[in-house]
């Protein structure tokens, strides 16, 4: 398989990219415009395995059309984009034009040269504040509310790449759906180096690592049990090998489809706050704030449909340990 992985030095793409190397037999190409990814994390992949990096943003056609011109590629990962939900209620263009606009430019050089296989990061963003929540979590059949411009950006891409399918029958897709995704690579060699990264578990993990003064939790006074925020944290190992499985079921030719991933168990902010201190035991400073635009009360996943239909069982589900390697891969970070 010769695999194309846009956004290879980011912090999902990357641990994609390790979990591909550690399978074998793909011949991988890693396309990322270094934004937000870096090049540390690509020298340290490249200290797994070997790979063609083309350091290359998505807008630009021109020279998209010339590496897919000089290589083939027989399926795509696509995970380039921005991720950041306050920063797209700020700035929403941002997120159409890296998001959306990117993925559609992507598709159309993609069809052009041939390529007949996409898995496309989405979100869990797409289904905004759920209208009720099961007891087993949201299920890929929710309806998709959005209540921020990245999740309106991130299903504006899969309604394009659903509209391609349908025009081209022997073009077939895996979307999949990320819950809250934190951790890092359990020997430490990657983790998220995003810069500026405001993701909960990342931000304790500073904390504890002594490299920010303090945090905020972001209102308490939402409808949840202690009035903080609930999320489905999953271990990026584990999400890394859904792709793995993703991969391995369109090879087999299976059809076009929507898959959540997540573990199905919530914890609130303040829950995953007091782990952080638990694990790193730093009783670090935490302040209470307002709420943040653009973010749901509960967001928790129901993952029947990719452990039945890809076989995914996850190896990682335990607050404790994907905050530990997150906290150790920032201690002992580059
Ligand atoms: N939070 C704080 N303090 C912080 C950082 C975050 O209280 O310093 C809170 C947020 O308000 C939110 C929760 O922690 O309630 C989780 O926030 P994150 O920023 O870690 O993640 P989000 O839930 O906002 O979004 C993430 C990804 C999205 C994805 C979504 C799916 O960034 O790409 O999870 O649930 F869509």
């Amino acid at each position: 398989m010769r695999i194309l992985i846009t956004g290879g030095a980011g912090y999902i793409g990357s641990h994609v990219a390790k979990a591909l190397i550690e399978r074998g037999g793909c011949e991988l190409s890693i396309l990322d415009n270094l934004s937000t990814g870096s090049q540390a994390t690509l020298e340290a992949l490249a200290r797994m395995g070997s790979f063609q990096f083309f350091h290359n943003d998505l807008s630009n056609k021109e020279a998209l059309s010339e590496i897919f011109s000089r290589n083939r590629f027989d399926l795509i990962l696509h995970f380039a984009a921005s991720v950041e939900v306050f920063e797209s209620v700020q700035n929403p263009l941002k997120y159409y034009f890296n998001n959306t606009l990117n993925t559609a430019q992507l598709l159309d050089v993609a069809l052009e040269y041939g390529v007949k296989k996409l898995i496309f990061s989405s979100t869990a963003a797409v289904y905004g504040e759920p209208r009720e929540i099961p007891k087993e979590g949201i299920d890929e059949e929710h309806p998709l509310k959005p209540i921020n411009p990245y999740g309106q950006s991130k299903i504006m891409s899969e309604r394009i790449i659903q509209d391609v399918a349908r025009a081209h029958p022997d073009f077939k897709f895996v979307i999949l759906r990320y819950f809250n995704v934190a951790g890092a690579d359990l020997q430490g060699r990657i983790g998220q180096a995003t810069p500026k990264a405001t993701h909960l578990i990342k931000i304790a993990a500073e904390c504890a690592s002594l490299k920010r003064p303090w945090m905020e939790i972001y209102g308490e006074d939402y409808p949840t049990p202690d009035g903080s925020c609930v999320r489905d944290y999953i271990h990026v190992e584990d999400l890394a090998q859904a792709h793995v499985r993703a991969m391995e079921y369109l090879i087999r030719g299976a059809s076009s489809d929507i898959f959540n991933c997540g573990y199905g168990r919530g914890y609130s902010v303040k829950e995953v706050v007091q782990k952080s201190k638990e694990v790193s035991g730093v009783d670090f400073e935490v302040r209470m704030g307002g709420k943040r635009a653009g973010d749901p009360a509960i967001l928790v996943a129901q993952s029947a449909k990719i452990r039945e239909k890809m076989g995914w069982e996850p190896l990682y589900d335990d607050l404790a340990l994907i905050i530990k390697s997150a906290y150790e891969w920032e201690r002992g970070r580059w």
